[in-house]
């Protein structure tokens, strides 16, 4: 089982309203996806986006009752704008990333993400890398690994670390690599097992993880609607410091350097920053699923889109005479939209 982190605050963050439409960039085991979709009935619309096979598979099954009203895909979330535009499903109401890994995938025996399990070194979350965890600890340069560990790690001992990898290969398992880093080290001292930052390291540089989060933030903010919610869970600070400046960013109405005189960058905000604390689990919620504990909730709600007839036509929707379900909207904001363009209204 996959236990869905600070899952009562994301589901208030987004602000899920029945019949609205909803995507979650992350799907995992379905556990945020199966509550979105239960506060959005009825009517609520749920696409789902997951770079793993296995994980779109286990997330069908649990959402089997809702199947109506979802469309799963097996993508990478840094084409979500384009799978937005093939299966025409924007503007949305709110979009979630809960990012990391899914227990199912750390558990897995096969995969290699955890030095729980004797594991080939793989730590693909999709078939798509072409280089896996093996191939950048057999073959990389000393100095490139120590860098590698030391910047998506945050690890002080990389060089250490390196040394002792290049000593050791081949390193062709998990475990063999665990038992590296120990030696490296001089062992566990603390709570936290001296190989997590190197794992996590690989991990994120075999993903290419905190390139694709940038790509797939930028794309988010001109898919939402009208006060449309962005919410992301983080688990590492590389990963919070990428979401936390971005919002700020577009939080601004101008992003010049200190200093400048007068604005030239003609930035215009288009997020407005709900929770201006980071919201972490409770301890309750760390003491039921200790895999919460550095997790970090941040929110935004986006105040314009690029497409003013698009908005006016999608708030007219919401208001209070249409009756529009959440199926019917997408259309009627369409028409709305081909009427003004057609008679180039100028009605504001
Ligand atoms: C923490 S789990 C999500 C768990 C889910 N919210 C739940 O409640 O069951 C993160 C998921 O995001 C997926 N993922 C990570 N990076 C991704 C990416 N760039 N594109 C698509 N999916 C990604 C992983 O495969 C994993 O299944």
């Amino acid at each position: 089982m996959h236990i869905p982190v600070l899952l009562k605050e994301a589901i208030e963050a987004l602000g899920v309203q029945p019949g609205g439409r909803y995507i979650d960039c992350t799907l995992g085991g379905g556990g945020h996806a199966a509550a979105i979709l239960g506060q959005s009935s009825p009517g609520g619309q749920l696409l789902g986006i997951d770079a793993d096979p296995k994980a779109i598979e286990i997330a069908r099954a649990r959402l089997e009752a809702y199947s109506e009203s979802t469309l799963l895909i097996n993508e990478n979330f840094a084409n979500l704008q384009a799978i937005c535009i093939k299966y025409d499903f924007s503007p949305v109401h709110g979009i979630l990333f809960d990012l990391g890994l899914s227990s199912f995938q750390l558990n897995d025996e096969e995969r290699g993400f955890s030095f729980q399990h004797d594991a080939p070194l793989d730590m693909r979350l999709s078939p798509s890398p072409r280089v896996s965890a093996a191939d950048i600890i057999n073959t990389f340069p000393e100095t490139e690994l120590a860098h590698l560990i030391r910047t998506y790690g945050e690890e002080r001992n990389s060089h250490q670390i390196a040394r002792y990898i290049v000593q050791q290969r081949p390193i062709k398992t998990t475990l063999h690599l665990a038992h590296t880093i120990e030696q490296a080290t001089g062992g566990r001292r603390g709570r936290i097992h001296p190989a997590t930052r190197t794992f996590q390291a690989l991990r994120i540089a075999v993903n290419q993880e905190l390139e694709h989060l940038e790509a797939a933030l930028k794309q988010a903010v001109s898919l939402l609607g009208i006060k449309g919610r962005l919410v992301v869970i983080s688990y590492h600070s590389l990963e919070d410091r990428i979401v936390k400046q971005f919002m700020q960013r577009e939080a601004k109405d101008c992003i010049c350097p200190p200093g400048t005189l007068t604005c030239i960058c003609g930035h215009k905000a288009s997020l407005r920053l709900i929770n201006k604390k980071v919201i972490t689990p409770s301890p309750a919620e760390v003491q039921l699923n200790p895999r919460s504990r550095s997790a970090k909730l941040r929110a935004a709600e986006c105040v314009i889109t690029q497409d003013e007839p698009h908005d006016i036509a999608e708030s007219l929707c919401f208001s209070a005479g249409v009756e529009a379900n959440g199926w019917r909207r997408p259309a009627l904001v369409e028409k709305l939209r081909r009427t003004f363009a057609a008679h180039q209204t100028n009605i504001f």
